[in-house]
């Protein structure tokens, strides 16, 4: 039986850990030909180590530049998948200038960069698909202390929308994802974070209706289905998965 992405090049961002990893580990298992970046070296070597068929490349998603000598080196590519992402705590007032900036530049520059330059490739070839990783917290839901990360990952929702329209006649799709909270490292660390991390994990755990996290595994097996052919009528969306937290 054929694989549901047998021969499909695909650039994972933000692939050393956390979803992005999943990702590119499901995409590859599905027979896709992966390259998987990522700013830390590190996280990448152990995935390669793991897989040693996907490919691995470090690039600062925010880095013109890089992306560009990047995407002069790849000869074709299928579907991107944008899945950097910061997450500030806070406010408006906790929230100064340059916290703004950076998240705004890791959220949805790097995806404007990435896009830029990756997408003239899908025109040539007459065929391309995008997937963005949004959130929950964005024009879905306005969460407390989620102000620019909410607000950026809101933009990303336009972002995505504004590309399948403009782009859906060269046959280039693209669609976002929009998680609840997942169980990452860096959920981990964010945990660690509070004063009392046993109760932040509960309170977490509260906002979701299911009453549990999700899985990278369970956003991966989502992005396989956007990545697929199966999905070919599927664009402009934002697609929540979240544990019932925007019913
Ligand atoms: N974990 C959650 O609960 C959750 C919920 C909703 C949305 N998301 C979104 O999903 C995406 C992945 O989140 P996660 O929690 O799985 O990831 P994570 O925070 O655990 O990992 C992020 C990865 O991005 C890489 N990275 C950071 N800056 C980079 C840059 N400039 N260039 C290239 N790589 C860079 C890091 O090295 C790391 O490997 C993010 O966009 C996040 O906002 C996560």
């Amino acid at each position: 039986m054929s694989k549901r992405l047998e021969n499909k090049n695909i650039v994972v961002t933000a692939a050393g850990q956390g979803i992005g990893r999943a990702t590119a580990i499901a995409f590859h298992k599905e027979g896709a030909k992966v390259i998987a970046t990522d700013i830390n070296e590190k996280t990448l070597e152990t995935l390669n180590k793991e897989y040693p068929n996907i490919k691995v490349k470090k690039l600062d998603s925010t880095n013109k530049e890089d992306i560009e000598k990047f995407s002069e080196s790849l000869e074709r590519v299928d579907i991107l998948f944008n899945a950097v992402g910061f997450v500030h705590h806070g406010t408006i007032l906790d929230c100064d200038e340059k916290d703004w900036d950076f998240s705004f530049n890791v959220n949805i520059k790097s995806m404007y960069f990435m896009i830029k330059f990756l997408i003239p490739k899908m025109i040539k070839q007459k065929k391309g698909n995008i997937i963005n990783v949004s959130s929950i917290a964005s024009s879905l839901r306005g969460l407390p202390n989620r102000f620019v990360y909410g607000s950026s990952k809101a933009a990303i929702i336009g972002l995505t929308k504004s590309i399948a329209a403009d782009f859906i006649k060269d046959n280039i799709r693209c669609n976002a994802i929009a998680p609840g909270t997942v169980h990452t490292p860096s959920w981990e660390d964010r945990v660690k974070a509070f004063k009392d991390p046993v109760q932040a994990k509960k309170d977490f755990i509260a906002r979701q209706p299911m009453g549990r996290l999700g899985t990278p595994k369970e956003i991966a097996d989502l992005a396989v289905y956007l990545a697929s052919d199966e999905s070919d009528f599927v664009t402009g969306v934002t697609h929540a998965i979240d544990g019932g937290m925007s019913i």
